[in-house]
């Protein structure tokens, strides 16, 4: 048996990144996982990933944004998979900009993925597992630099820590009904939107800029996917029924350094 047999699991930002590391390991442990994106081809490949593999999965097209995107991506999950156990929210964007330059544009347009997004997707889920009646897991994506001043990326910063903000609330309100709200905060895993933030920040990057930045790590690496996706998944299963309300740097230990 799998560690999420016979879950039926929503990722956002599933086209990608860690929402499609975290789709295929998922699957991988037995769920069925609906990929959401606001890039249709990025989820229907991760889609492909899994059935490859023999997993079971369907993709759905989302703006996290978008409030009426955020309830159907929710009610074509559960008519996919007949119900819907574990959300993972992971759609995100990068949002570079200190606290003086950035633009009120810029700062609204980050917030609007990273927290309102996040808020919209927890919101419809929430909805159904009360009337599902099961409990259910939430798992937030914040970011270390949600917990930490990170130069340079005020508005992303912002919105991760209101996401943190936001799970303690939700894990506090819906524990009752054993709903479980939890966040993951990853240190730096080589993305597309890691490269974009470096590259906006920083000009173009230098051959070497993961073994540079690897050395702020005290692990010594930077993150994988797989990384990130193990602590969602641990959070997404049986296996942490008593867990809620936590913030979990995964992070290679910078946090502690
Ligand atoms: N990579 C890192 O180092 C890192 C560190 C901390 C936190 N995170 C967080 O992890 C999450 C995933 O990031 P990633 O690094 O895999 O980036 P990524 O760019 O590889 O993937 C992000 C995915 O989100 C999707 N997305 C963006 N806006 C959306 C919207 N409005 N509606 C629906 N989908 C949308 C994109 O299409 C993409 O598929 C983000 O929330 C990010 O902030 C990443």
């Amino acid at each position: 048996m799998g560690r999420l047999a016979a879950k039926r699991t929503l990722i956002t930002g599933a086209g990608s990144g860690i929402g499609r590391g975290a789709a295929v390991r998922f699957a991988a442990e037995g769920a069925s996982v609906m990929c959401a994106d606001r890039d249709p081809a990025g989820a229907e490949t991760t889609v492909r990933m899994i059935e490859k593999e023999g997993g079971t999965a369907a993709a759905c097209r989302v703006d996290v944004t978008v409030e009426e995107d955020a309830e159907r991506m929710v009610a074509e999950t559960v008519a996919a998979f007949g119900g819907l156990d574990a959300l993972y929210a992971n759609a995100g964007v990068s949002g570079v900009g200190t606290g003086a330059d950035t633009t009120l544009d810029d700062w609204q347009r980050v917030i609007a993925v990273n927290l309102t997004g996040v808020f919209l997707s927890d919101k419809y889920v929430l909805r159904h597992l009360l009337v599902q009646g099961t409990g259910g897991s939430v798992v937030n994506q914040a970011s270390v630099g949600g917990l930490v001043g990170v130069p340079g990326i005020a508005p992303y910063a912002a919105a991760k820590a209101g996401v943190i903000g936001l799970t303690r609330q939700l894990a506090v309100e819906y524990a009752s009904a054993s709903i479980r709200v939890n966040a993951v905060c990853p240190g730096t895993v080589p993305t597309a939107l890691v490269v974009g933030t470096y590259t906006e920040r920083n000009g173009p990057l230098a051959d070497d800029w993961q073994a540079d930045r690897a050395r702020d790590y005290p692990l010594g690496r930077l993150g994988t996917e797989d990384d990130i996706a193990y602590a969602a998944l641990y959070l997404a299963s049986d296996e942490s029924t008593w867990v809620t309300g936590q913030v979990w740097a995964v992070d290679g230990g910078i946090t502690a350094a």
